[in-house]
């Protein structure tokens, strides 16, 4: 077998975030209204765990699917200027780009997304030396990705039977319909990672305690977020809590989950225990909420570490 040059592949869906800030009034149908400032920015969770992977100075490949224009080249620049390999980004012809156009206005704010490309991605866009030269595969937004869904039990038994350890964040499903049969996937998934609201829609149960009962048979080690509270880790039978690095200043929580997946892959594909994984998940997750957007506080290993040590008197 080929040399591991990836630490880590990550599969998962690209898109571009259009922000409008500062709009006059709210949007209203028929009418034309005026925003103040505006940001054209890489979007999409699976896209903000990959940079901060890579800013941890993980080698990171991504497997994705973006159009044949010009927010695809934003998102593949995007990628490259975090030091993300983007060789197995698929540009389709037939499709856009992806794109979220964000109205804010004062605490709120409407989406409109355009999924495009992303939901054509299939298993078989992933070539085999993809799965060949990396160590760790993980998937993320399994709701956005329809062409995905069918093949996703054979992704994670391709990437164990190669040999990776693996990763999932289904993420939230805008649907509402929670349709992940986990009891075949999670078995192929050795961290998995919900928040507690997705945990509990995707086990159908009103507590925490309930919902671990029922899916511990087949889950391997779970991580489940907790917002300012913190996060859980379910593994060989026990419950671990363990508190946040409490930030009372949020700028904003936009990719905490994301940036937490990254801190614990970040440990776990370097053979820490699995409750050094966990608070440095947690760390990178408070890190996160110190500056705007996912991404903005993560540049490298050592200035992180520096935030960590200022802001939340980490010690390393
Ligand atoms: N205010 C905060 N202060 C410190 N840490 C925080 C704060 N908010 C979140 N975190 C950390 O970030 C982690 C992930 O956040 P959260 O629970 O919001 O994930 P999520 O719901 O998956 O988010 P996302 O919307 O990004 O998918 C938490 O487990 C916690 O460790
Ligand atoms: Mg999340």
């Amino acid at each position: 077998m080929k040399n591991k040059i990836y630490d880590a592949l990550v599969v998962g869906e690209l898109n571009v975030d259009l922000i409008l800030n500062s709009i006059d009034s709210f949007p209203e149908m028929g009418k034309e209204k005026l925003a103040k400032s505006m940001n054209l920015t890489l979007g999409s969770s699976s896209a903000i765990l990959a940079s901060n992977l890579s800013s941890l100075g993980a080698k990171v490949s991504f497997a994705g699917k973006i159009g044949f224009d010009q927010f695809g080249v934003l998102v593949n620049d995007s990628l490259v200027n975090k030091g993300v390999n983007t060789d197995y980004l698929i540009r389709s012809k037939e499709w856009n780009t992806g794109a979220t156009i964000v109205l804010n206005f004062d605490e709120d704010r409407a989406m409109v997304t355009y999924p495009g490309a992303m939901e054509h991605l299939t298993i078989n866009d992933i070539p085999d030396e993809a799965f060949y030269l990396s160590k760790h595969l993980h998937f993320s937004s399994y709701f956005l990705q329809p062409g995905m869904q069918p093949g996703i039990t054979d992704l994670f038994k391709k990437a164990k039977e190669l040999g990776l350890t693996t990763s999932l964040d289904i993420q939230w499903d805008p649907n509402e319909k929670w349709d992940f049969d986990y009891q075949k996937v999670l078995p192929f998934v050795d961290v998995f990672f919900p928040n507690e609201q997705e945990l509990l829609f995707l086990t159908k149960e009103k507590s925490i305690d309930n919902a671990v009962k029922k899916i511990i048979s087949f889950a391997n080690h779970i991580a489940v977020k907790l917002g300012s509270k913190g996060s859980l880790l379910v593994t060989n039978g026990k419950t671990v809590f363990k508190e946040s690095y409490l930030n009372k200043n949020v700028v904003d929580a936009i990719g905490a989950g994301d940036s937490f997946n990254a801190g614990f892959i970040f440990k776990f594909i370097n053979g820490f225990s699995l409750e050094e994984c966990q608070e440095f998940g947690n760390l990178m997750g408070a890190i996160n909420t110190t500056a705007a957007g996912g991404t903005t506080a993560f540049t490298n290993y050592n200035e992180i570490i520096n935030i960590a040590k200022e802001k939340f008197g980490y010690k390393n």
